[in-house]
């Protein structure tokens, strides 16, 4: 058995493809000829994007004491986006073909040894660079004037600052405290590209972190730490994560301090999340713009002022590419390549597969009552099409742990076939013994 990969990077096609042919990510819009920046996922996408975000959840919300859930709706009064700088500096320099009329992004047309850019389509001299508000804007209610536009959120991060005061007067929680939420946003991309790296309508799993301004430099190395643990859990190497510092001109407009993790995608090293320290920027704005007090009163110290606040922000759709480029293996077995998504138990949209050696009732009957009793500990999947070999290799690739084989000796010595995907070693185990064998593996 060896891996022909080598180099040990993963083409980015090969995922594409499978992430079609199995039904994991399709093209948005496909039938009508697709929409730039859009994807919609299958069955199997769907489980492993769910799996990954209650992973997050769990990490963060479920399982401390001290982050708080939010799920702000999409839409916000206008003014929010002018507090948070975003109508006036969310933007890219975009420049255009003055004769195919395409736009790109200013950074990604080179220049010529002339020093000049051109449309990399028909050789043109582009024009001049130009800032482009990359906000999705639209119209609320039946009457179009300036008063009735907003915004498609473009972060989630700013449905938590505007409900700081909420839970701060509903939950009374002491600093230090976080707002955690996972939800769309949206972003006129320019360029979007690489399959579901950079797209026009994403999610975000966010945290706004508060703390006292004494205590950031603490709470940021904390954050840090947990959120590289949680990368990990669901299955990125750590040789894969790469923390870059960023450099004073390079950060947001509210940023004083950033750490940016980039992954080893297959196009290359590239941002999959970010760990910002975004001050009192925030909140300080969002008084001002709302004329409301959003100051925390310490009622041990006797102290009132503005947190401040650091925030860990990662894409699903760039988690979910990094979790499928780190389990993406091809194998040569008995002179055949075997595809294997060789994902952690705890994300794999399936965990479990039950087949039955024939679709005979004898067979198929104790089977369907093993999918029963497994589905109270495990995400199970009952299969009974093809050849037993072929359905190994499917459930291969599309990363489930186990199989369970119910054969005809199962009958009399009701035991079955557990198979390992990573190993493709078979054991015999006594089906009331089987709850026990699982216990503790996903
Ligand atoms: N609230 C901070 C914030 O939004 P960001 O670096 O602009 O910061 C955070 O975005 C994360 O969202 C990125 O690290 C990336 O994972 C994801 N992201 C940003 N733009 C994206 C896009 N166009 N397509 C897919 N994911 C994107």
């Amino acid at each position: 058995m060896s891996e022909t990969n080598t180099n040990g990077k993963v083409d980015m096609e090969k995922i594409v493809s499978l992430c079609k042919r199995r039904g994991f990510i399709f093209p948005g819009s496909e039938i009508y000829g697709g929409l730039a920046g859009t994807f919609d996922y299958g069955p199997l996408g769907v489980a492993l994007k769910k799996n990954i975000q209650n992973s997050w959840w769990n990490h963060f919300v479920t399982n401390r004491d001290d982050i708080y859930g939010i799920d702000a709706d999409i839409l916000m009064n206008p003014k929010a986006w002018e507090a948070s700088g975003h109508v006036s500096g969310f933007s890219d320099p975009l420049v255009e073909c003055p004769k195919c009329k395409k736009r790109f992004r200013e950074d990604t047309v080179e220049a010529g040894t002339d020093g000049i850019r051109r449309c990399p389509d028909d050789k043109e001299v582009l024009g001049a660079s130009r800032q482009f508000n990359m906000m999705f804007k639209t119209q609320i209610g039946a009457t179009e004037d300036q008063n009735s536009i907003s915004y498609l959120r473009p972060e989630t991060a700013g449905g938590m600052f505007v409900n700081f005061k909420n839970v701060v007067d509903s939950f009374h929680p002491k600093l230090s405290f976080g707002l955690a939420q996972i939800g769309k946003a949206f972003r006129n991309e320019i360029a979007p590209r690489d399959f579901i790296f950079r797209l026009r309508e994403m999610e975000q799993m966010e945290i706004e972190y508060f703390c006292h301004p004494s205590k950031w430099e603490e709470t940021f190395e904390h954050l840090r730490k947990e959120f590289k643990a949680w990368m990990m859990s669901v299955g990125l190497p750590e040789k894969s994560i790469h923390e870059i510092e960023i450099g004073d001109n390079d950060r947001a407009h509210y940023s004083k301090r950033t750490i940016d993790f980039e992954f080893d995608f297959p196009i290359g090293q590239k941002e999959l999340a970010g760990l910002a320290y975004r001050t009192d920027f925030d909140l300080k704005q969002h008084s001002e713009f709302s004329k409301t007090d959003l100051s925390y009163f310490d009622e041990e110290t006797k102290e009132r002022f503005i947190p401040h606040c650091i925030e860990p922000s990662i894409g699903v759709e760039r988690t979910v590419l990094a979790v499928l480029t780190s389990a993406y293996r091809e194998e040569e077995v008995e002179g055949e390549t075997r595809t294997v998504l060789a994902f952690v138990p705890s994300v794999a949209p399936i965990q479990i597969a039950v087949l039955p050696l024939s679709k005979k009732d004898e067979l198929s009957v104790p089977a369907q009552e093993i999918v029963k009793k497994l589905r109270k500990i495990a995400r199970v999947q009952y299969d009974e099409t093809q050849s037993i070999g072929k359905r190994y290799r499917r459930q291969d690739e599309i990363g489930t742990p186990y199989c369970v084989t119910v054969d005809f000796d199962s009958l009399n010595d009701k035991m079955v076939t557990v198979r390992d995907r990573d190993t493709m070693k078979q054991e015999r185990i006594a089906i009331d013994k089987l709850e026990e064998y699982f216990n503790g593996k996903f």
